[in-house]
């Protein structure tokens, strides 16, 4: 049997965490420029911006890693500048840098973390065994990591971070360059931990992981917290279906986005990397995909993946941003929206 994979008990009713007013530069760069989060204990943010919007300032700041210049932030009721020792004894972290050491096998790297957390030798060896078995490392545990393919190093950083049964856990970017299975599994132990009563604040540019695992959500660019709320809070602000086609022949983008823009009130979106054109056609959406299709057909242009959504997060972020969650991947957002529409067949 293996025990639970739940938080430690804790001595505050409060939220686990708390941020106010948190301001961090360097030199010129404002990394934030006061932030305000609120996470209620045993609930799950999900802290999502694009590249450079300081979601890892954020997590280094709440994980003692950083001081803020300005502001004030508590995990578990402790200051994490007055009383840093406190708040790490309650916290865990799997940072965007891997913790793992390359040259250890996967059991030593856990056995050395519960070394450093002052576990005696038959809870960190019990303790190692458990979690390699929770994360399907039984195999491998003995080899050393340098072997380890990127799914397994990252189920092994998450491992680390939880040596020391954390009742709040920060994951940033914990499934960055997973492919879907791995994704799924890593998923699949979020939810497990959450079940038990584990905090959790995950930053993530994959907005179907923020819908999938987050209880809340908060947008961050530029330092800012620019909007907050469940995933249906958010989406329902964007309202609207959207109509979405990627036109074949590249040279054709521009006669098949001309054809189309009278169907919506608004701009039609041009992802020219991708040929991608995405409409936004409010509760007209079988009107305006009917249409699409004869007025492109009219034109003998060609598409692929034409279909009509309801709004994604991915549709949020970009009405919010002006810009699209994972402008950093190119393709992606396009992979993730064929995904989307074939889950929803
Ligand atoms: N140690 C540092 N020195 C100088 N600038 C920094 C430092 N750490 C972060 N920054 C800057 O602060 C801003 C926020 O960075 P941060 O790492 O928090 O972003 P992020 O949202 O985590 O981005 P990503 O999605 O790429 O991980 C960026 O402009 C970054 O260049
Ligand atoms: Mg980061």
């Amino acid at each position: 049997m293996l025990a639970p994979l739940g938080a430690r008990a804790r001595d505050w009713e409060g939220p686990a965490i708390f941020v106010e007013g948190v301001h961090k530069s360097f030199g010129e760069v404002h990394a934030l420029s006061g932030i305000d989060l609120v996470v209620e204990r045993g609930r799950v943010l999900g802290l999502l911006g694009p590249n450079g919007a300081g979601k890892t300032t954020a997590v280094k700041i709440l994980t003692t890693l950083l001081a803020p210049d300005r502001g004030r932030a508590l995990v578990e009721g402790r200051d994490v500048v007055r009383s840093p020792a406190a708040v790490r004894e309650v916290i865990g972290l799997a940072g965007q840098a891997t913790a793992v050491q390359e040259e250890l096998t996967g059991r030593e790297n856990l056995e050395i973390m519960g070394r450093l957390y002052h576990l005696d030798r038959d809870t960190r060896v019990r303790r190692a065994g458990e979690l390699l078995e929770r994360f399907g490392l039984v195999e491998a545990a003995d080899r050393p990591t340098k072997g380890y393919s990127g799914g397994m190093l990252r189920r092994l950083d998450l491992a680390l971070s939880l040596v020391s049964l954390p009742s709040v856990l920060f994951l940033d970017e914990p499934t960055t360059g997973l492919d879907p299975r791995s994704r799924n599994g890593m998923w699949q132990v979020i939810r497990e931990l959450v079940s038990g009563g584990t905090t959790l604040l995950l930053t993530t540019q994959y907005l179907e992981e923020a819908d999938e695992l987050a209880s809340e959500i908060v947008v961050i660019d530029h330092g800012l917290v620019i909007a907050a709320g469940t995933a249906r809070e958010l989406k329902s602000r964007v309202g609207g279906d959207v109509v979405e086609f990627q036109v074949v022949e590249r040279a054709r983008l521009q006669d098949a986005t001309g054809a189309v823009r009278e169907l919506s009130d608004a701009e039609p979106l041009v992802d020219r990397e991708t040929a991608t054109v995405t409409l936004r056609v409010g509760d007209r959406g079988s009107h305006a995909l009917v249409e699409t299709v004869r007025r492109l057909d009219a034109l003998g242009i060609h598409t692929e993946g034409l279909g009509m959504r309801h709004p994604s997060l991915d549709d949020v972020f970009l009405s919010l941003t002006g810009h699209g969650a994972e402008e950093a991947q190119p393709g992606a957002s396009r992979r993730r929206g064929a995904e989307r529409l074939r889950a929803q067949e």
